[in-house]
């Protein structure tokens, strides 16, 4: 090699091993301390040009490099790979006695008056067992039957927030760690999208999502698939700095690179534990990953030792378990609900079972595609899944106890109520009543809406009562709630005349309600208790609001073309004119508003998109400041986006701005057209 060349390439290799440095930086910054300092473009970025050098010097490319995530040809099977030391499960405790209990027996088996346990949450997903020799991830393999496991390496290099190469610093000579891979919901959202928009099978759950997509023979498949990781033990530790307690290892595999979660810490004694079995239910849903429990682990190792383990589970850690979320049980009947938007759900009529930490008899099939896609039919067992406050729905068919009776469902072709047509909606996925408020489900429903906490909050106005004078022809419309005298209501099933008299005084009282209730109360569709209020706030009378072309409602915040459009054509609706106006005769009135003024600053009816890091202010910061100076911000370039303000690193909303001739500001051009404005 010339002088010259050489000179080059060392020069290559250096500018490399730099990039390869900074690109892990931001990985840890990113997986492990959850604190990333650069934008997703500026890491592709970082990525592409130690693409391009290694491309250009082959010879420089390690297998630990953050380029070789992916590779490798599909496999015909995984190997069987045995464990160093055998992968264990966990006991298990559904109650705080039964906690009680381990830490009674844990304290008895170390000889101590109180233990201090580390607690996490267990996480939902599968177990894998990491090998780092001198510091580089040379094997992963599943859990199998504890001793023997396969080997996944390739698909689980392809996660992101695994470390190929553990961090300066690392000093066991071989790590083997084992930790949990999951797909975060919203992931297993996203995939499931996917699989269904190219007619490919949906996963029941992000755990069997996780499972199907480790198990993909083709680790480019694997690759595209959201997959998380978090470490929780380590099987063998060779080396000289071994910890000392559970919390002290966790914080070692933590600056060695690997993620760990941030809500595992000490506890002090069973009543801490318990108390963070408390705190973790509280935050189940909102975390972004499915738990099932939560797991206590003696924090000294030394402890640990003592206890040793029986028959495959350690006697020094237990899981307690959540309520399940998810039971079998049998489909007795499968009905057809009307909603107050003539919107036609099927419903599955279940055998009694408790879930989720409640009793379920229903649950919801969503429509007509998903009883094909499932293929429930009436007398299956199934599935049912209740997840937080979440609508029970009906999640898999248990096809290996389908009875020889099990019938197939068919799809009214006639709204099961009023008998009107049905039509097809939002790209033929549901079924609407075309009836209106002549079909008296979607009458019902409307009146129980109209009369309900949020909006015009009638008192003593139930379900029961408002079926009674839908059946009875006495409430055609909100309106006619209004016009009935006490003797009428008391006329009705379970109506005395007192209760009479106070629903008389209840629908009294809200007459006197506010704008932003009334127009939550009139059942716009699209238009829930937030838009509802931003309506009202923008256009401060209802005369203004009824009078606004769907131009002037698109740019009120929160409100895109399709909802501008839904209220448009609703209160175009003669009908809907006369109950307006028929509930205004009745009395129902609100005081007036103020509407906040629309500057008649630069951005008053603008259409604004926002892409890249502004200099000064986040994202949200510059999309409510340019909410304030009367702007729409929206999430996509259109044609009819007035201004894209960018910053540094714009992604592809700025090609695509540039070439539909669309003005690009810098964040002191936006506040310099703001400024122009003032009067
Ligand atoms: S500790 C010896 N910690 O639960 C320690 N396990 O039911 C063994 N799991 O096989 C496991 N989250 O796959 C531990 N924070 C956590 C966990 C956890 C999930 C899984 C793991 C294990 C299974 C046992």
């Amino acid at each position: 090699m010339s002088s010259k060349k050489k000179q080059a390439a060392d020069k290559a290799a250096e500018k490399i091993d730099e990039l390869r440095a900074e690109i892990e930086e931001h990985n840890y910054r990113y997986h492990v301390l959850d604190d990333p300092v650069i934008s997703d473009s500026r890491y592709d970025g970082l990525i592409r040009a130690l693409e391009k050098l290694e491309g250009e010097y082959p010879e420089l490319v390690t297998s630990s490099s953050p380029t070789q995530r992916v590779g490798g040809a599909p496999v015909d099977r995984f190997e069987a790979v045995d464990h160093r030391m055998p992968m264990l499960s966990l006991n298990n405790a559904f109650s705080p006695e039964a906690v009680a209990e381990f830490d009674r027996r844990c304290r008895e088996g170390a000889g101590r008056a109180a233990i201090c346990y580390v607690a996490e949450p267990k996480i939902d997903g599968l177990a894998i067992s990491l090998t780092y020799e001198q510091g580089e991830l040379t094997r992963a393999a599943t859990r199998g039957d504890g001793r023997t496991g396969e080997d996944v390496t390739l698909n689980v290099r392809s996660i992101p927030s695994v470390p190929l190469q553990l961090r300066r610093g690392w000093t066991p000579r071989l790590l083997d760690v084992r930790g949990e891979v999951f797909m975060p919901v919203a992931g297993f959202q996203m995939l499931n999208e996917q699989q269904k928009a190219r007619d490919e099978k949906l996963y029941a759950n992000p755990r069997n999502a996780a499972a199907g997509s480790l198990r993909q023979l083709d680790s480019k498949i694997c690759a595209q698939r959201p997959l998380s990781f978090f470490c929780y033990a380590v099987g063998t530790w060779q080396g000289s700095d071994q910890p000392g307690t559970q919390m002290q290892m966790l914080e070692k595999l933590r600056e060695f690179g690997l993620p760990v979660n941030p809500l595992a810490r000490e506890v002090n004694g069973l009543d801490a534990c318990l108390e963070y079995y408390q705190e973790i239910l509280a935050l189940r849903d909102k975390l972004e990953y499915e738990i099932d429990g939560v797991v206590y682990k003696v924090s000294s190792i030394g402890d640990q030792q003592v206890l040793g383990s029986v028959s495959r589970a350690p006697r020094w850690a237990m899981a307690h378990k959540f309520p399940a979320q998810e039971e079998t049980t049998v489909v007795k009947a499968i009905e057809v609900q009307v909603g107050r938007s003539g919107a036609l759900t099927p419903v599955a009529r279940l055998d009694p079972v408790f879930v989720g930490g409640v009793t379920v008899s229903n649950a919801t099939l969503h429509n007509a595609s998903e009883i094909e896609r499932l293929d429930v039919r009436i007398g299956d067992t199934v599935v049912i899944r209740r997840a937080g406050d979440v609508i029970p729905e009906v999640v898999s068919v248990v096809l290996e106890h389908r009875r020889r009776g099990a019938r197939r469902f068919r799809f009214p072709s006639e709204c099961p109520v009023c008998r009107s047509s049905i039509c097809s909606d939002e790209g033929g996925v549901i079924q609407r009543c075309s009836g209106g408020l002549v079909c008296s489900a979607q009458l019902k429903e409307s009146i129980k809406h109209f009369a309900s906490r949020l909006a015009l909050d009638i008192e003593g106005l139930g379900a029961k009562l408002v079926e009674q004078l839908v059946d009875s022809g006495r409430v055609k419309t909100p309106a006619d709630l209004f016009s009935l005298s006490a003797a009428e209501f008391a006329e009705l099933e379970r109506m005395g005349e007192k209760s009479a008299e106070n629903l008389i005084a209840s629908l009294e009282k809200s007459r006197q309600t506010t704008l932003p209730r009334f127009l939550f109360a009139l059942g716009i569709p699209q238009v829930g208790e937030a838009t509802a209020q931003t309506l009202a706030q923008s256009f401060g009378t209802l005369e203004e609001l009824l009078a606004a072309p769907v131009g002037s409602l698109e740019t009120v915040p929160d409100v895109g073309p399709v909802v501008a459009l839904e209220i448009r054509r609703f209160f175009d609706q003669t009908h809907n004119q006369q109950v307006i106006d028929a509930l205004r005769q009745h009395g129902v009135t609100w005081p007036e508003i103020n509407p906040v003024a629309t500057p008649a600053g630069g951005f008053a009816g603008k259409t604004v998109v926002i892409t890249g890091t502004l200099p000064n202010l986040s994202r949200d910061q510059a999309r409510r400041w340019l909410i304030e100076q009367g702007a729409k911000v929206s999430g996509s370039i259109s044609s009819r986006t007035d201004y894209l303000v960018a910053g540094a690193d714009p992604g592809s909303k700025y090609d695509k701005a540039v070439s539909l001739g669309i003005e690009v500001l810098e964040e002191h051009e936006m506040k310099a057209i703001a400024d122009k404005a003032q009067p």
